[in-house]
C-alpha cells in the first residue's frame, strides 16, 4: 500500500518504494500526532534547542538513516502533526563506534544537546551504567513498551530500566545478482562453501570483478559479521555470566579459518578488510561484486535508480551456514533506538517525539525505507504483505544473533573481537593466535562479570 496521498508523510520517489510501499490511513497520523508539546522554557546557550513564541526546538542528533532527506521526511510529518515542536537535525556520523565517541565526550562534560539521539541497539548498558542516557521507564508507562516486537524492550534495558525506545532493528541478509547467478546457472548457496566457491567460479569467469563483500575493517561491523560465522559454527563469545571469554573454541577457530580463506581462495577482495557498511554496499550497487552482506536497507540503496546500477537484479536471501547445520545461517541483531540525553531541557517535546517516532506513521514510513519496524502490529503488517521490500518479508525467517552488548565495558569487549579478527583476515597474524589474544583481551575488558 501506498502512503495515503492526504498524509503528510510521502514516499522518497527515489526508493521506487512504491512497488514494495505500505500505505497507513490518513488516520493513522492523525492518532498518532495526539503527543502533547513541551513549554519548557530554558534553553542550552550552546545550541539551537529552547522554546520561543510557544514553540519548543529540540535537537535531534542522527545517522543518515538511507536516502538523501530520509530523516527529513520524519521531522516534516511529526511537525505538521505537532505545530508546537520544532526538531533541528544534527547529521551524525555513519560509524557507530565514532558516533558514540562523539556523543559520550558531549554528554559526559554536561552537554543539555542533544536532546534526543538516534543511538545503537548495543548501547544501553553502556549508557545506563554512565549516566548517558534517561532512564525512560521512569517517565513513559508499561503500556508504552508493551507494543515493541519481542526482545527489543529486554535489548534496550539495563538493570530493570528502559533506556532505549526501539527506533527500527538490523539484521544481516545475503544480497546477491539474479542475472549473474542465472548466467552461471548457479542456485542461490545456502552454505558458506557454497557461497565461496560460487563467488570464485563467477570472478574466474569473468562475470563480475568481485565474488563477496562484506564489513572486514576492523569496527564494530566486523564484530557483527564474525558473530553471524561463529554462531553457524555453533560457538559464542561469552558464558552466561559474562565472566569470561569462550572465543577460543573449535568453533572460532572453525569460523575465523573460513572467513580468512574467503580471501585467500579469492571469493572476497583483500579490501574487505578495509570495507565498512558505505564501502561493501557501494561496491555491490555499483555493479562490482556479486554477493553482499548487508543489513535490511542496503535492498532500498540496491533499488535507487539515482545510485544503483542493479536495480532489478537483486535476490534477497537468509545468510548461509555451515554444512551439517539445520535452517538458514544466523543473522545478528543490530538495530537502532531513541535515548533521550539526561540533561535534556525539553523532556515533555522529547517524549513527544519518542512517541511520536514509535507511532504508526513514522513506523510504516520505514518499513517502506526498507527498515525493520520495531513495533510489532506494523512489523507484521509488512511480514505479511507480498508488497513489502523483501528483507522485511523474510526477516521473522532468518535465525538471530546477539551480540554480548548486556555488559557496561562491550565497547573494549567487541573492540577485542574486531580487531583481532581483523588482524587474521589481514593475514598479519594467524587465526590460533588472533583468537586467543582476543580471548585474554576480552577478559580484562569483562573484569569478572556484570
Ligand atoms: C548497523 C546496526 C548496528 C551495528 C552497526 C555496525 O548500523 O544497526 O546495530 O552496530 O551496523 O556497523
Amino acid at each position: 500500500m501506498k502512503i495515503h496521498s492526504k498524509s503528510t508523510v510521502k514516499r522518497n520517489p527515489r526508493k521506487r518504494a512504491g512497488k514494495y510501499a505500505i500505505t497507513i490511513a490518513t488516520s493513522a497520523l492523525v492518532l498518532s500526532a495526539c503527543g502533547s508539546s513541551s513549554t519548557s522554557s530554558s534553553s542550552a546557550s550552546t545550541s539551537a534547542s529552547g522554546t520561543s513564541g510557544g514553540i519548543t526546538t529540540i535537537n535531534w542528533w542522527a545517522s543518515p538513516l538511507g536516502g538523501a532527506g530520509d530523516r527529513q521526511k520524519l521531522i516534516t510529518a511529526f511537525e505538521a502533526a505537532n505545530p508546537n515542536i520544532k526538531i533541528k537535525l544534527i547529521s551524525a556520523p555513519t560509524n557507530t563506534d565514532t558516533n558514540r565517541a562523539q556523543l559520550i565526550t558531549q554528554i559526559s562534560g554536561g552537554a543539555t544537546t542533544p536532546d534526543v539521539f538516534m543511538g545503537d541497539v548495543i548501547w544501553p548498558a553502556q549508557f545506563g551504567a554512565h549516566g548517558l542516557a534517561l532512564p525512560l521507564s521512569k517517565y513513559l508507562p508499561a503500556s508504552y513498551f508493551a507494543k515493541f516486537a519481542p526482545g527489543l524492550v529486554s535489548g534496550a534495558s539495563y538493570k530493570g530500566q528502559v533506556y532505549g525506545s526501539p527506533l527500527f532493528s538490523d539484521q544481516g541478509f545475503l544480497y546477491y545478482r539474479k542475472d549473474l547467478l542465472a548466467k552461471a546457472n548457479l542456485p542461490v548457496p545456502t552454505t558458506w562453501p557454497q557461497l565461496e566457491s560460487e563467488a570464485v567460479t563467477l570472478v574466474k569467469d569473468g562475470l563480475v570483478q568481485n565474488g563477496f563483500v562484506w564489513e572486514g575493517n576492523s569496527y564494530e561491523g566486523l564484530t557483527c559479521n564474525f558473530m553471524e560465522y561463529l554462531a553457524s559454527a555453533g560457538g559464542t563469545v561469552v558464558n552466561s555470566g559474562y565472566s569470561a571469554s569462550t572465543i577460543n573454541s573449535a568453533a572460532g577457530l572453525k569460523a575465523l579459518t573460513f572467513m580468512r580463506s574467503l580471501i585467500t581462495s579469492g571469493a572476497s577482495p583483500a579490501s574487505v578488510t578495509t570495507m565498512q557498511e558505505p564501502q561493501a554496499e557501494s561496491t555491490f550497487v555499483a555493479g562490482n561484486s556479486a554477493f553482499l552482506r548487508n543489513w535490511t536497507y542496503a535492498w532500498a540503496d540496491s533499488q535507487n535508480p539515482a545510485t544503483s546500477k542493479v536495480v532489478g537484479k537483486v535476490g534477497v536471501a537468509p545468510l548461509p551456514t555451515f554444512p551439517g547445520q539445520s535452517g538458514p545461517g544466523y543473522s545478528n541483531i543490530g538495530g537502532w533506538n531513541l535515548y533521550v540525553n539526561p540533561h535534556t531541557k525539553h523532556l515533555q517535546a522529547d517524549l513527544t517525539f519518542l512517541k511520536w517516532m514509535s507511532g504508526t506513521a513514522a513506523q510504516t514510513t520505514l518499513g517502506n525505507l526498507s527498515f525493520i519496524p520495531t513495533v510489532e502490529s506494523v512489523r507484521q503488517a509488512f511480514a505479511s504483505s507480498t508488497t513489502a521490500p523483501p528483507p522485511l518479508q523474510i526477516a521473522a525467517k532468518t535465525k538471530l544473533v546477539p551480540r554480548p552488548s548486556g555488559t557496561p565495558n562491550y565497547a573494549a569487549v567487541s573492540q577485542a573481537i574486531y580487531a583481532n579478527v581483523n588482524a587474521a583476515l589481514s593475514g598479519s597474524t594467524s587465526v590460533a593466535s588472533a583468537l586467543s589474544t582476543a580471548s585474554s583481551q576480552m577478559n580484562s575488558a569483562l573484569g569478572g562479570g556484570l
